[in-house]
C-alpha cells in the first residue's frame, strides 16, 4: 500500500493561505518525507499562476527518463483538463522530467490529445472525478511508487482524508491568524462531504519548535468515518 502525507504550512487557525509561510522550512520539512511522488491539486496549480504552454519555448521534447534521478514524479489531479503549464513545470528542478496527469472518464477527449502532444503520461479513473483510491493503486502498479506526498490545498486532502487514503498530516504552524471566513483551512468540505459527518481522529507523532516561532506538528491518521489509515 502506497504510504500518504499529507503536508501543509499553516496559520495558528488552520489557514493555508493569508500568510506567508515560510517556504524554506514547507521543502525542507517535505523533502525528508522521502516521497517518490508528489500529489498536486489543480487549483493549487492554478493559484500558482504558471505561465501557459503556448508562452514557452521547448518543453515538448519525450521525457528522459534517468534511473538515478531521485527527485518525486509530479502527479496532478486535473479531470476538468484546467491545466495548461506543463512545458513550465517540467522545467522546474523539483521533479522528474516524467509527469502525470490524474483523469476521469468525464476529462475532454481533446485534453487528454493535449497530454499526449506534451508527453505528459496520464491515468483514467473515476467517472466525472477522480477515484483517487484506484489512482494511488495504479501509480503505484504503473511507476512503483511507494510514499505520496500531498502539496495542495484544503480541499484536496479533504478528499484524501474522508476517503481514508492518508497516513500521515504534517503541519507547519506559523505565528499567526487569518480571516477564515474567506480564505480556505488545509481540511475544506466538498460538494459529497456530509456537514459534521467528517471528523479525523490524529495521534501526535513529532512536535519541534523550528526558527520564526514556526511549529511543526506530524500526526499519525487514527480512523477516519469512512475508511481507517494503516
Ligand atoms: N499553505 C500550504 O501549505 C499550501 C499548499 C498547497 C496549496 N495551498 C493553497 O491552497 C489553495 C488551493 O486549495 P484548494 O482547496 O482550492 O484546491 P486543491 O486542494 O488544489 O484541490 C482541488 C483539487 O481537488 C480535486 N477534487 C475536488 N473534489 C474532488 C473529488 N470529489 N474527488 C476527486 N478529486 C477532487 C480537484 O480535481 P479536479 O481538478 O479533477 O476537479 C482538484 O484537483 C491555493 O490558494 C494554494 O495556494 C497552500
Amino acid at each position: 500500500m502506497v504510504h500518504v502525507i499529507v503536508h501543509n504550512s499553516v496559520s495558528a487557525d488552520g489557514g493555508v493561505e493569508g500568510f506567508e509561510p515560510d517556504i524554506g522550512l514547507h521543502y525542507e520539512i517535505a523533502g525528508g518525507f522521502g516521497a517518490d511522488v508528489h500529489l498536486a491539486g489543480s487549483d493549487t496549480l492554478l493559484a500558482a499562476g504558471m505561465t501557459a504552454d503556448d508562452e514557452v519555448v521547448g518543453g515538448v521534447e519525450p521525457p528522459h527518463d534517468d534511473p538515478d534521478d531521485a527527485r518525486p514524479l509530479l502527479v496532478v489531479v486535473d479531470s476538468r483538463g484546467r491545466i495548461d503549464s506543463w512545458a513550465s513545470l517540467r522545467q522546474a528542478p523539483h521533479w522528474r522530467d516524467r509527469m502525470v496527469a490524474l483523469c476521469s472518464r468525464a476529462t475532454p477527449a481533446g485534453y487528454l490529445d493535449r497530454l499526449a502532444e506534451r508527453h505528459i503520461d496520464h491515468i483514467v479513473a473515476g467517472d466525472r472525478r477522480v477515484d483517487l483510491s484506484e489512482a494511488l493503486t495504479e501509480l503505484e502498479r504503473i511507476y512503483g511508487a511507494t510514499r505520496v506526498l500531498v502539496d495542495s490545498g484544503g480541499t484536496l486532502n479533504g478528499v484524501l482524508l474522508r476517503a481514508g487514503l492518508v497516513n500521515e498530516v504534517s503541519l507547519l504552524v506559523h505565528p499567526c491568524l487569518v480571516d477564515g471566513r474567506q480564505l480556505t483551512s488545509m481540511f475544506r468540505p466538498d460538494e459529497s462531504a456530509a456537514r459534521g459527518a467528517n471528523g479525523i481522529a490524529l495521534r501526535l507523532t513529532t512536535m519541534q519548535q523550528r526558527a520564526g516561532a514556526v511549529v511543526w506538528l506530524r500526526y499519525d491518521v487514527v480512523a477516519s468515518t469512512t475508511g481507517a489509515a494503516s
